[in-house]
């Protein structure tokens, strides 16, 4: 048996997965997320402890073998001497150190990093800390991922992976190793970063006062795992080059598997090592994806799975237009400043028109991702519909229309972070890379070339529309 633990933003999810790989169990902790400024997002990080105990304890865990963590990237969690937390969690999705990520995102960073430095990443939030917080800078000993975070709990190690590693603006990412220089530009050394470990490796074993409170077995191994993108390519068997998934979770993601270390950040894309040793992948991230269905749900309060509900088959995008940069966007513009739009609103525009544009403007936004991976010679030959908003048919079918390429949709059940950190558990315990398979494919919403034209259209209007926001 193999505990996956997934540390998200709206929640923790654990699962418990069996020698043959079918999930035996599952336990859910909720989070939420404090946005006290424009631009903030924070978690405490005892709420993430509080989660996984919550997640853990309807479930047996007498029979694990190891345990695999997956996570929420980016996150800014500040230790002190006792690596105690010395403030909230700046999250992935906070964008208010965009100053201090424009001032260390140079040829130079580029170069070593192979990525832009965006102000979700970690080493502007550490910047703005020290500029902003000088009293909680002056204590800061360690600074750890989300999930490194619970790892450290778990073990009692401070040890990181590379996938999520990849986020920091830290690593020498080419080398898979932390960059002194990066690390020194924010005042810090490699004495403030764990030790890294590639995600099938063993990063420690359970602490035995956690594993008598959760119930696992003494001394259970825990696998490095990897951020959320990541490890759920594992889980969904996205690990050969050629293949990718479109996420559809509070974030959106393109993820795509390649062949090796080729770096493009004039793209935006994001270019990290996979949570497989020698592995590599690129990434599009948009920043609010369900979070954006979300807000239109908060707005017109009804619940996200009813707007999309009645939708019906899939039609030409219609006046209504939304640009869901809720909180800024990483790919392709790299603008934190950035804000959402609802455009060509009519007397009739009722919730049904303004959910349809929501779920467009979303596939819009994963549109720019794939113009931004093609870009770079990735190639995309094989999509899967994952996360939660992907169990939307209308959703899925805007995003392969958009797109140009079908979305095969696994069958029902969590081919996520969770699982794939359960199959990184699987690794660390022996298990070959093998373990990686694509999951069966319930159904393969194919692009509707009826549509092409119209969705090419609204894409160029999403296009014009961003430009004539931005100026405003
Ligand atoms: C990836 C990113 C998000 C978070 C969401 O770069 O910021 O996908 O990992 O959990």
């Amino acid at each position: 048996m193999y505990l996956g633990l997934d540390l998200g933003t709206s929640g923790l999810k654990a699962l418990l997965v069996d020698d043959a790989q079918r999930v035996v169990g599952e336990g859910v902790g909720a989070l939420s997320v404090r946005r006290p400024h424009d631009g903030w997002s924070e978690q405490a990080p005892s709420s993430w402890i509080e989660a996984c105990r919550k997640a853990c304890a309807g479930l047996d865990l007498s029979g694990v073998r190891a345990v695999g963590l997956s996570g929420q990237m980016h996150g800014a969690t500040l230790l002190g001497a006792d690596d105690a937390p010395l403030r909230p969690c700046m999250l992935w999705n906070d964008t208010r150190a965009h100053a201090e990520a424009a001032e260390l995102d140079d040829d130079e960073a580029r170069r070593i990093t192979g990525n832009i430095v965006f102000p979700g990443f970690t080493a502007p939030k550490a910047l703005w800390v020290a500029r902003h917080e000088p009293a909680v800078w002056a204590r800061v000993r360690r600074v750890l991922l989300p999930k490194d975070y619970l790892r450290i709990w778990l073990t009692g190690e401070a040890v990181g992976e590379m996938s999520d590693a990849g986020g920091t603006a830290w690593l020498e990412t080419g080398a898979r190793r932390w960059s002194d220089r990066m690390l020194e530009r924010t005042g810090l050394s490699r004495d403030a970063m764990p030790r890294l470990v590639e995600g099938s490796e063993v990063s420690g074993h359970v602490r035995d006062a956690v594993a008598a409170e959760l119930g696992l077995p003494r001394g259970v191994p825990v696998a490095g795992g990897g951020g959320d993108n990541a490890a759920a390519a594992v889980g969904a068997g996205i690990v050969r080059p050629g293949t990718a998934f479109a996420s559809l979770g509070t974030s959106g993601v393109l993820f795509a598997a390649t062949q090796g270390y080729a770096p493009a950040p004039k793209t935006a894309v994001h270019t990290f090592p996979h949570a497989v040793p020698g592995g590599w992948h690129q990434m599009g991230v948009i920043l609010a994806a369900t979070d954006a269905l979300e807000w239109l749900s908060r707005m017109t309060g009804r619940g996200a799975a009813d707007l999309t509900a009645d939708l019906g088959e899939l039609r030409a995008p219609g006046r209504a237009l939304f640009l869901p940069y809720l909180g800024g966007e990483r790919t392709p513009h790299n603008d934190a400043a950035l804000r959402g739009a609802f455009l060509g609103l009519s007397h009739a525009t009722g919730p049904e028109e303004a959910a349809r544009a929501v779920l467009e403007g979303v596939a819009f936004a994963f549109a720019d991702c794939a113009d931004a991976l093609a870009a770079t010679g990735t190639r995309i030959e094989r999509l899967l519909g994952i996360g939660g908003g992907s169990r939307s048919a209308y959703w899925c079918g805007a995003v392969a229309t958009a797109l140009g390429i079908a979305v095969e949709r696994p069958v029902a059940g969590d081919f996520g972070g969770a699982f794939g950190a359960a199959r990184l558990a699987m690794m660390a315990d022996g298990a070959g890379a093998a373990v990686a398979t694509v999951p069966p494919i319930a159904d393969v919403v194919e692009p509707l070339e009826r549509l092409r034209d119209a969705f090419a259209e609204g894409h160029a209007r999403y296009r014009a529309a961003h430009d004539a926001v931005r100026a405003l």
